[in-house]
């Protein structure tokens, strides 16, 4: 994403083109960053966050009197209930004006937004060399020299972050340190963000992959076709439960049942500090008809939307489910590899408040 903050112009890649275009989307206020959020021109937790905080920058410039910008605040909140990091993001920009006189906080918005983007990237980066060396281990563990066969659900790549990505970073980085590496791609039904998304980001990235079904992971578990699976979340509680993508629970339960290490990554920003129980977390129910009907491309290049279903039947599109910490490896984060339970969080939390008293300057940590 790039934000103009002398025009107040966001522009965004238009990931509900991808892979078949190209193409980039503008939002000149908050309710454009909303429908951009909401109808999931952009998507992925972080990259949702970011937006969302653009979307204040730019209300700061229309009206940035308190109220203006609570209201615009609480739309950008509703725009999508799971991913923590838009809550998280939105706190970060109404703290960080709350205090600034009204005249400059047009500017101070935009240096937040500046801040939260380069938190972020900072964020990508330190997961992919911790994940890496976790990479490495295990590779050198199956000893061989046959390439490393990781397994991923949706999309947790740089579209889903606006740098590395979480889960996907580690794999960045092993390509580049030239470990031998080979993905399985979730599809990732109903939206497709494993066939779409991430295929078409590792595809850029010369990374040798495979687009299976939801439903094969296990299989090929069985078969031993899998050394370890690696996703990103929407929202990790703080006793390590983990909220991601519909399918990522029965990912883990069949990598638990094959021994298999299963891993997230996730920068501390989609970490919920106020919920202990992943049941407590509010699951996006979709519009039925992204599993009724898909969209896709022709042989001859023009768009397309088909029925995949029975006409008149129901369908039901819960958009996340919760994989239970004793399901998790580790949580990798960009302070370090972590165990999935409140005692090793609580570590993480300790690590992040002395880091955020030099990030944020005059932000109290959250
Ligand atoms: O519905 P989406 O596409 O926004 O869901 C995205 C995911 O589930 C990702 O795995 C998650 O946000 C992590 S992105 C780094």
């Amino acid at each position: 994403m790039r934000f103009d903050a002398a025009a107040a112009v966001l522009t965004v890649l238009d990931q509900t083109r991808l892979p078949f275009e190209v193409a980039y989307l503008h939002a000149h206020s908050a309710a454009d960053c909303v429908r951009l959020i909401r109808d999931m021109h952009v998507r992925g937790a972080p990259l949702i966050g970011l937006v969302a905080a653009a979307g204040m920058a730019i209300a700061a410039r229309c009206d940035s009197s308190d109220r203006a910008l609570a209201v615009a605040a609480a739309h950008l909140l509703d725009s999508r209930p799971t991913a923590v990091n838009l809550r998280w993001a939105l706190q970060r920009m109404q703290q960080g004006l709350a205090g600034v006189a009204i005249g400059d906080r047009a500017e101070t918005a935009a240096a937040l937004l500046l801040q939260l983007e380069r938190m972020e990237y900072d964020c990508c980066e330190r997961i992919a060399g911790h994940g890496y060396e976790l990479l490495r281990q295990r590779a050198q563990q199956r000893g061989g020299d046959a390439p490393l066969q990781v397994l991923t659900h949706c999309n947790a790549g740089w579209l889903a972050t606006g740098a590395w990505g979480t889960a996907l970073a580690p794999l960045y980085r092993a390509a580049l340190e030239g470990l031998p590496l080979h993905v399985w791609v979730d599809e990732t039904r109903p939206r497709n963000q494993g066939a779409r998304l991430t295929a078409w980001e590792l595809a850029q990235a010369g990374i040798d992959h495979t687009i299976i079904v939801d439903n094969c992971a296990g299989h090929l578990m069985q078969r031993g076709l899998v050394d370890l699976c690696i996703v990103g979340s929407d929202r990790t509680t703080r006793s390590g439960d983990v909220c991601n993508k519909i399918g990522t629970y029965q990912t883990a339960l069949a990598a638990a049942d094959n021994g298999i290490p299963f891993y997230v990554a996730l920068p501390s920003s989609t970490i919920d500090w106020e919920l202990d129980a992943g049941a407590d977390i509010e699951i996006e129910a979709r519009d039925p008809g992204e599993v009724l009907q898909q969209d896709g491309q022709c042989a001859n290049g023009d768009a397309a939307s088909v029925r995949m279903a029975n006409p008149g039947s129901r369908a039901l599109n819960y958009a996340f489910d919760v994989t239970p910490a004793r399901l998790v490896t580790a949580l990798i984060s960009e302070h370090g590899v972590y165990q999935a339970n409140s005692v090793s969080l609580g570590l993480l939390r300790a690590a992040l408040q002395s880091a955020a008293k030099d990030r944020f300057v005059g932000v109290e940590p959250l």
